[in-house]
């Protein structure tokens, strides 16, 4: 009988990823995938600690595990990821049923330490070394950078993949746990990235997104010269069969010119850019050490208007950090008007135990603040939103179509093959279009007239030559995709 993985994630893209390197390299161990927790071997929690909420979803999920194990004692029980590395053998106090918790940079062991489970029943601790338990070089290299071969069926769709680029954090925001969670920056080197990007498209891949915290940080370092995120992308642009190169997110400071022209020149960039400003104060941003002003950060956002015409920029928000006072609040809510966002992520403070802010500021804005700060800047992105979407009715956009939308699937029906259902993908500033077509479409980049909108979506139709267009190209040479992977996304962040 063929051994089964169940795997649940939290966390941002970097996450995703991991969890599909994981499912790979166990299924060359013979593992399939389940998304039956009964019916698994191994259960696998990938985490996140970048605030409580996330870490409370993992305790809740590990909390119903707990009699699963007791049912059936030889499952594996395995926590990975940030919150891995963050709390080590912490987690066995709340939970001893946990087999194994491997960090971030422990990754690439999940096989081995299955299997020695498995023959000990001894738990497993794999986890990277702390940013001030030895020098830089020897914490780098307890961080291993776990890119190895691609598995197609874990992805979200077949069709697109996230390719690490760089790893770790630098920037030591003062609320984010994330330097410690993932170690120092490091830029993979860009021969590897480039080839990965080959065996990706050659898979079936049509667009990357390039992942790293501050992506736009990335350089390389050759010794006589160095390449930088916009030579990265230069250097992949002409793989044939690659349509969309997107990159996120960007550090505010990091965005540089030559990226900004990159972005405009090469048409397989998407229009888009992750740029996340946290707050408009700017005694805010100094408590959480983001080394810019919101002066700074709206010259930088003409900046990249001015250089790509028509980019859609989105960025995220902090509410209710240490000392928002209603003052420095209303500065937030200031920006958020005149950035005009195509949209933002926000968030509450929470304090994180070992980050600065939890050592040096009191957090002292009351959940009822928070909550209603958050309300608020939520309303004036929305009308932001509602109004830039408006402004596409009557236009035509590119969509690569993803999948059924989220109403056709809710809806449980099964089309007959052909049939006409409820579509989705994104344009090339990374907009949601929802649309009606036959499956067939997915996996292909389509005109789509904008004929109505939402503050998060537009409507649109497939004109009929377009369709008959797609009819024509229905070659033999793009396989169907494969059906989406029994695979729990669970995704609270950007
Ligand atoms: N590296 C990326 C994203 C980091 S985490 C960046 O710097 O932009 C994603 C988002 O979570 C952050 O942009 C921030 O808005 C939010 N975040 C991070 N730490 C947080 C905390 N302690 N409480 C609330 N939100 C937080
Ligand atoms: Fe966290 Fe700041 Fe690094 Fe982003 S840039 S991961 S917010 S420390
Ligand atoms: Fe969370 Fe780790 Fe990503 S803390 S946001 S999963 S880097």
């Amino acid at each position: 009988m063929t051994k089964k993985v169940f795997i649940e994630t939290v966390g941002c893209q970097m996450n995703v990823l991991d969890s599909e390197l994981v499912i790979g390299a166990l299924r060359k161990q013979g593992y399939d995938l389940t998304d039956t927790p009964a019916d698994a071997d191994v259960m696998l929690f990938n985490t996140c600690s970048v605030r409580e909420h996330a870490e409370e979803k993992t305790y809740s999920s590990l909390g119903r595990v707990r009699l699963l194990k007791k049912d059936n004692p030889s499952i594996v029980i395995g926590v990975l990821g940030c919150m891995a590395q963050k709390d080590q053998e912490l987690i066995r106090k709340r939970a001893p049923y946990v087999d194994m918790v491997v960090g971030t940079g422990q990754l690439a062991e999940v096989p081995k330490l299955v299997e020695k489970v498995k023959a000990t029943r001894e738990p497993q601790l794999a986890v990277s070394l702390g940013r001030a338990d030895a020098g830089r070089d020897e914490v780098e290299a307890s961080f291993v950078s776990y890119d190895p071969t691609r598995d197609p069926t874990m992805r979200p769709t077949p069709f697109q993949a996230f390719v690490r680029i760089q790893i770790g954090c630098d920037k030591f925001c003062t609320y984010c746990v994330v330097p410690s969670t993932r170690g120092p920056e490091q830029s993979r080197p860009p021969a590897h990235i480039w080839g990965e990007v080959k065996q990706l498209v050659d898979q079936g891949c049509k667009e990357v997104t390039l992942i790293g915290q501050t992506v736009n940080s990335y350089v390389y370092d050759h010794g006589e010269r160095q390449t930088r995120l916009s030579d990265l992308i230069a250097g992949m642009h002409d793989v044939a069969g690659l349509e969309r190169i997107k990159f996120v997110t960007n550090y505010p400071k990091d965005m540089t010119d030559d990226l900004l022209d990159a972005v405009r020149e090469l048409p397989k960039v998407v229009k888009y850019l992750h740029v996340p400003v946290q707050s408009g104060c700017d005694e805010v941003l100094k408590r959480m050490k983001r080394n810019y002003t919101a002066g700074y950060y709206m010259d930088m956002l003409a900046r990249c208007r001015e250089k790509v015409p028509g980019v859609a920029v989105s960025s995220d928000f902090i509410v209710g950090f240490c000392g928002e006072t209603d003052e420095s609040f209303a500065k937030s809510m200031d920006l958020v008007r005149e950035a005009k966002f195509k949209n933002s992520f926000i968030f509450k403070y929470s304090e994180r135990a070992g980050t600065k802010a939890a050592d040096r500021y009191p957090d002292d804005v009351p959940e009822d603040v928070k909550k209603r700060r958050n309300n608020d800047l939520l309303a004036v992105q929305n009308e932001n939103s509602r109004l830039d979407h408006r402004a596409q009715v009557g236009g035509t956009v590119e969509v690569l179509v993803e999948g059924p939308s989220k109403r056709d699937l809710a809806s449980g029906d099964r089309p007959a093959p052909g049939a006409v259902r409820q579509l989705t993908g994104r344009t090339m500033t990374d907009h949601i279009v929802v649309f009606d077509g036959p499956d067939r479409l997915i996996g292909r980049t389509v005109c789509v007239a904008v004929t109505d909108s939402s503050p998060f979506t537009l409507f649109g139709s497939v004109p009929t030559d377009e369709l008959v267009g797609v009819d024509l190209a229905n070659t033999d040479r793009d396989p169907p995709p494969p059906p989406a992977a029994p695979h729990r996304f669970s995704l609270p962040l950007a």
